[in-house]
């Protein structure tokens, strides 16, 4: 029966309006894994909280199969809350239309990694994520806020999962029981949560001495508290670069590139923009540690979606190439139509990007005439000139 209503489930979820292709999936066996456990584990009637859930199969999954009192999700990815909105319409018209039946949309509540997400929760449902950075703050979190007597069951593939993922669940609960794997996924059970006494140590923010800069990280942003050698790179730039009304800092991360602009060009408004809602917190914080908030407006958003066309001058661009655990270009090239969609005619878009990748052609089309202003071993900076519409 619970299979039958994940079948169902699993069918229609789609990744929109994140990258689709037909190697990327909506869901894994991690996520039917963690359901598994959790119907075995969990009694009906449990408040659920999810973390780390891609486009909805754990948050309506767990609707599905768990007769919970009630399901909270924390998602990271703003693509991956919209996501989710639209596979649970998208499930609620298969339903109906499979049993003629008038049911209303699946009920949760999309909330920050906090209190709100997690107090009183008996359930977590966690899917592990990429870095041990990311882990630590999640764990932090829920061993401060949910029950005292919650399990918290963290999932993940065999193959992405390490040692330290257990130690650093070990820091934040007194029990920690890994599972026998299942289709290459494994589900680590914790019970017994420490919650530290001290308040939480993220945002990391650390000196970069070579850039002088105070550079805030939460755990699951782009590079922690570090310079990616690709920024280095762009950021040698800096001094060829025009002074714009309204610059952007597209996929900004931790803020950096939006950060050494601002203080380039005191006359400059910019904004700081990515997908991340971790990405979003730490640019506002090292823009904060570095007073600049006046300067630097950030937006959590999908590529730009809800900005205006024409409405900047300049863009500055170190895209993504890597799509979940796959590599794919799709991510990058849809960074690059969304700069060409808000530069002003006239406007300059400032990337890099790895040397192997073929970005050229995109940009040309994308924004306007492009030229390769620099290359070094591993990487090219291009400037691309918006061309009048
Ligand atoms: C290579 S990182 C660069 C981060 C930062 N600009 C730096 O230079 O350190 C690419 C960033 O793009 C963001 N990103 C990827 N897809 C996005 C999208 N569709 N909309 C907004 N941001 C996106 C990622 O979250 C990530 O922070």
């Amino acid at each position: 029966m619970a299979a039958d209503s994940l079948d169902s489930l699993f069918e229609v979820l789609r990744r929109e309006p994140d990258v689709e292709a037909p190697n990327l999936q909506a869901w894994d066996a991690t996520d039917r894994l963690l359901l598994d456990t959790a119907a075995a584990r969990i009694r009906p009637g449990s408040s659920v909280t999810v973390i780390g859930d891609r486009y909805g199969a754990l948050t309506l999954g767990a609707l599905a199969v768990l007769e919970p009192s009630a399901v909270r999700v924390h998602q990271d990815l703003i693509t991956g809350e919209r996501a989710l909105q639209r596979n649970a319409r998208r499930w609620q018209a298969a339903r109906n239309t499979d049993d003629g039946g008038s049911r209303r949309e699946p009920a949760f509540r999309q909330l920050p990694l906090g209190p709100e997400l997690l107090t009183d929760a008996d359930a977590v449902l966690l899917q592990l994520p990429k870095t041990l950075a990311e882990l630590d703050e999640t764990a932090a979190a829920i061993a401060r806020h949910a029950a005292p007597d919650a399990l918290l069951l963290a999932g993940g593939r065999v193959k992405h999962m390490s040692l330290g993922m257990n130690s650093i669940l070990e820091r934040h609960f007194a029990s920690v029981r890994p599972q026998l794997a299942r289709q290459k996924s494994r589900v680590i059970e914790a019970t017994g949560p420490q919650a530290a006494a001290e308040t939480s140590t993220f945002p990391a923010v650390v000196h970069l001495s070579d850039i002088n800069l105070d550079v805030a990280a939460h755990g699951a942003v782009f590079a922690g508290p570090k310079l990616d050698i690709g920024t280095r790179y762009l950021l040698t730039f800096l001094p060829r670069m025009k002074p714009a009304r309204h610059a952007v800092d597209l996929g900004c991360g931790t803020g950096i590139l939006a950060a050494m602009y601002a203080r380039q060009f005191p006359q400059s408004r910019v904004t700081a923009t990515d997908q991340s809602a971790a990405a979003a917190a730490s640019a506002l914080a090292t823009a904060r540690a570095n007073g600049l908030e006046g300067r630097i407006s950030v937006l959590q958003d999908d590529a730009l979606s809800t900005m205006a066309d024409a409405g900047a001058d300049l863009v500055l661009l170190n895209p993504p190439f890597h799509v979940g655990a796959g590599v794919h270009a799709g991510a990058g090239l849809k960074l690059i139509e969304a700069a060409g969609r808000v530069l002003a005619p006239g406007g300059e878009l400032w990337t890099v990007y790895n040397r192997h990748l073929q970005y050229l052609p995109s940009l040309e089309r994308a924004v306007g005439p492009t030229g390769v202003a620099g290359n070094n071993p591993k990487f090219t900076v291009t400037r691309s000139v918006r061309r009048a519409a």
